[in-house]
């Protein structure tokens, strides 16, 4: 069975068990929640909930703080498909796999991801706990994801699975605008910042930092990346926010470890989930109805 032919399957299966809870109304957006981030999922009333493992092809995540699972239902009134938990690269999964749910989303239907990550915050004034709106980034990872020969039928959006294609503007600017306009009405403001992706799982050194940091990077982290690039590929809108769970190696007297991440994760969530609740029908009136 061919790798398409895999998402075309999980994608089917996954369509069937979303149409059971959603009914007619047909999800039109995907949210990817990083680690510690999850609560948003908990924002769904009667939610469809599918564990990964029930899906056809679909990659388990092994990192605590990851849950893994698919929760779909309405997110402030809208139709939205959440991944709870994604897997890495430095868990041992090709850039394929590691990218195979993007695709699944993208054989469902969707129009727009918001990808969500830990991130450590590289630029001075930021704070713990604070979220940032990715306004590009920088693929360190050593990889891409589209490496060997395309797969045209991955066009599921029009002009979409081509070979070569533009990433001037991957992160969505007109996804950005609002959900800068979400978060002053949620009380905060979201500045822009610059994702750089490493491949894990160790941390970096200060070293790596100052090189990052000359580099133009603002935020760093281990993951996103690859996940943006097949969702322009096929086509889709993307929404990039980390939250910055820690200052960057070097940055702070404080040694890194994955505890600290993920509690300062489970700090924000909650401030997180109610942008998102707030965003998330914004997001949905602006998307074009299906042709
Ligand atoms: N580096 C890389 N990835 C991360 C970090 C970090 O400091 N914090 C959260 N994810």
């Amino acid at each position: 069975m061919t790798y398409f032919d895999q998402v075309t399957e999980a994608a089917a299966f996954l369509r069937e068990r979303i149409r059971g809870n959603l009914g007619d109304q047909v999800p039109r957006i995907g949210i990817v929640l990083g680690s510690g981030l999850g609560a948003a999922a908990d924002a769904i009333a009667d939610p469809a909930i599918i564990p990964y493992a029930e899906i056809p092809h679909f990659p388990q995540s092994t990192v605590e703080g990851h849950s893994g699972r698919i929760v779909a239902g309405l997110l402030g009134g809208a139709p939205c498909v959440i991944m709870q938990g994604r897997v890495h690269f430095y868990e041992g999964y090709s850039p394929s796999q590691v990218t195979f749910p993007l695709r699944v989303l993208g054989a469902l239907g969707l129009r727009a991801v918001v990808l969500t990550n830990a991130a450590g915050g590289i630029q001075d004034g930021y704070r713990i706990g604070q979220l940032v709106a990715v306004a590009d980034h920088i693929n360190l990872m050593g990889f891409n994801p589209l490496n060997g020969p395309n797969e045209p039928r991955f066009a599921f959006q029009p002009n979409a699975g081509l070979r070569f294609f533009d990433m001037t503007e991957a992160y969505s600017k007109r996804l950005r605008s609002l959900a800068k306009a979400a978060a002053e009405a949620e009380g905060f403001s979201l500045e822009e910042g610059v994702y750089l992706a490493v491949p894990g799982p160790s941390f970096e050194t200060p070293a790596e930092i100052r090189a990052f940091r000359s580099l133009g990077a603002t935020l760093v982290g281990m993951s996103t990346v690859p996940e943006t690039i097949v969702a322009r590929h096929m086509g889709l809108e993307v929404l990039g926010i980390s939250c910055v769970t820690n200052l960057a190696a070097g940055l702070s007297a404080k040694l890194l470890s994955h505890q600290e991440v993920f509690e300062a994760g489970r700090q924000v969530e909650h401030r997180l989930a109610r942008l998102l609740e707030r965003l998330i029908p914004q997001i949905a009136a602006v998307l074009e109805p299906k042709p």
